[in-house]
């Protein structure tokens, strides 16, 4: 038997990366601390210092989240990673779940739960649109649902979903609430415990500036009750170190600092914006996710030409909608590392040049 396939011409060239400026919806540029620590050199996932690592970013995650839930932890895997597990190890066919719809990530939770045989009842908005306190015990109360899921920050549209009452409506029906914070964790407030939040995961790539690949999750005793959890396997070490620096970062920074942080340069954002004559997709302030802001499309512009104009000339990254918001909004965030004035202003100078270079005639 002898090689027959050679050695592909690609990977006899060197890697090249370009450097981007990572003002979309995630992930976000990753500071040099972070990738120091992710770059540090290996050692086995069942070492005692990996123990202690590990123990590190439970402590790190519990902070992030305000939990004392010591289920807490970071999967291997990708935010949606942490949805699908929440999900799957909560929910049996042929029970009912409530999903809220208002962007992409409730039909993703819809489409899983309803691939496992669950009964699935749905609670829809177009995108923008968020749920009151009301609607959702009326339909707590019709479907009897075993778990209720709400996006905390909708990227796909842009908009920071409203917690409180939330988790006792849900406890007074009997049902667990699962939240997905991938977009809004360190960017806008959120209190697990207090909130009566059952199940919480994030992602390692949005405000917490780590890159793409771990999840952090919490699980509450309520939970657990209903738990079948089984989770050895040998971890992304490297990422492990990224996420428990990044963990650092934000307790060294605090958590109220960071939520402000991120309100007071979305604000700067918002108001160049429209001082740019742009419209901001969700009208209400305090609806707006502070991470990741969503812009109407104005009118006269092909939405794709901007993006690609401001990626060639600018470097930057911003990105179309997601999923239903396809078409409908054009999509910036300044998450964590990323989120200061002075890349606010480079963002605005880069559309302000795209309006200008990018308009279509009108003959
Ligand atoms: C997340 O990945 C998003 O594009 O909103």
């Amino acid at each position: 038997s002898s090689v027959t396939i050679p050695p592909p011409a690609c990977m006899l060239r060197p890697l090249e990366v370009p450097f981007r400026y990572l003002f979309g919806p995630g992930p976000s540029n990753v500071p040099p601390r972070i990738l120091a620590a992710g770059g540090r050199p290996i050692i086995g996932h069942m070492h005692s210092e990996m123990f202690g690592i590990m123990n590190d970013i439970k402590k790190g995650i519990q902070y992030a989240f305000q939990t004392s839930n010591n289920m807490t932890l970071a999967m291997s895997g990708s935010g949606h990673t942490a949805m699908e597990c929440a999900v799957f190890n909560i929910v049996e066919p042929g029970e009912s779940v409530l999903v809220a719809i208002n962007g992409i990530w409730g039909e993703r939770v819809a489409e899983i739960a309803e691939r496992m045989g669950a009964k699935v009842h749905t609670l829809f908005k177009t995108p923008g649109g968020h749920f009151t306190n009301a609607e959702i015990e009326q339909a707590l109360a019709k479907h009897k649902p075993v778990l209720f899921f709400l996006t905390h920050g909708e990227s796909s549209a842009g908009l920071v979903h409203p917690m409180d009452g939330v988790g006792d409506i849900c406890h007074k029906y009997n049902c667990l609430l699962l939240v997905d914070s991938v977009a809004s964790l360190g960017a806008a407030p959120l209190l697990m415990d207090q909130q009566n939040i059952d199940i919480l995961y994030t992602g390692s790539q949005k405000a917490l500036n780590a890159p793409p690949g771990t999840a952090p999750v919490s699980f509450s005793e309520r939970y657990l009750t209903k738990l079948c959890f089984r989770y050895h396997h040998t971890g992304p070490v490297s990422g492990f170190f990224a996420l428990r620096e990044s963990l650092a970062i934000l307790a060294e920074m605090g958590l109220e600092n960071s939520w402000s942080h991120h309100t007071e340069i979305a604000e700067y954002l918002w108001k160049g914006l429209e001082d740019l004559g742009l419209k901001l997709f969700i009208k209400d302030k305090d609806l707006r996710l502070p991470s990741v802001t969503t812009i109407a499309i104005p009118e006269g512009y092909d939405w794709k030409e901007l993006l690609a104009y401001i990626m060639k000339h600018h470097r930057i990254e911003f990105t179309g909608g997601l999923g239903p918001s396809v078409g409908m909004v054009l999509r910036i965030g300044l998450m964590g590392y990323n989120c200061n004035k002075a890349n606010a202003a480079m963002a605005l100078a880069a559309l302000e040049d795209a309006l200008k270079q990018c308009r279509k005639s009108k003959a």
